[in-house]
């Protein structure tokens, strides 16, 4: 009897308490909406006390490429055009560039290749599988592309260098590469002079 007198009493308390939760928890629920609403945020180009150069647009971070703005599509990167293996250098055919391409093959390239192309590098000596001489005739019919995209790809047995070689230097690479084919190929008549005779002295 005692009891069912106190819960009575109690009862409009519980409810005032209940009624004043709920109001607290919709107030907060009100708060985070408008929160999410409301962020503080720079408007385009407006000035910031927060950065040293007083620029609220900040600069691409190096060696990073902004969402959407990275272009596989080029040769330059893939080695292709319409698809196919092209036969043609994207980048201008320098001496320096020549000069990197035989820096970096020789880093990377000569321990399973020679430094001749052969196949003959001290790795292949020691067992690894040999790879084929790049004087073959079929390696001097690939389209310069392949040579990109071996490198940047992996081929059979041999790993990709696509971490370690950026685009650019594959290209050195493989007009290095082309260059060591034709020094086994050219003919005698289109050296420069001072090279026949060099040539011609040896022989005698
Ligand atoms: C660890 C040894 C190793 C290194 C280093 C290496 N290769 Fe190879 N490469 C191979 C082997 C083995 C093959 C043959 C793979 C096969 O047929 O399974 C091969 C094959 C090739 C081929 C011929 C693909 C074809 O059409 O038959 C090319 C071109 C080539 N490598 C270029 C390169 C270049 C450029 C580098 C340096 C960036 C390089 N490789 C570094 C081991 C190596």
């Amino acid at each position: 009897m005692r009891t069912r007198a106190i819960a009575a009493q109690l009862a409009p308390a519980a409810r005032l308490l209940a009624a004043g939760g709920g109001a607290a928890m919709l107030l907060l629920l009100a708060g985070c909406r408008q929160d999410m609403h409301n962020q503080p945020r720079y408007k385009p180009l407006a000035q910031s006390a927060f950065f040293p150069d007083g620029r609220s647009v900040r600069p691409q971070v190096r060696g990073t490429v902004a969402r959407g703005e990275l272009d596989v599509g080029t040769v330059f990167l893939t080695g292709k055009a319409d698809g196919k293996l092209t036969p043609d250098l994207p980048v201008p055919l320098t001496r320096e560039l020549l000069a990197r391409g035989r820096q970096r093959f020789e880093i990377f390239c000569t321990p399973c290749h020679g430094r001749l192309g052969d196949g003959n590098g001290i790795v292949a000596q020691r067992g690894f599988r040999h790879p084929p001489s790049y004087h073959s005739e079929r390696l001097r019919g690939e389209p310069i592309g392949h040579f990109f995209d071996v490198i940047t790809r992996g081929f059979g047995a041999m790993t990709d260098f696509s971490d370690r070689i950026p685009p650019a230097d594959r290209w050195a690479i493989a007009a290095y590469i082309r260059a060591l084919q034709y020094s086994r190929q050219a003919k005698f008549d289109e050296l420069p002079a001072d090279m026949k005779q060099q040539l011609e002295r040896s022989a005698q």
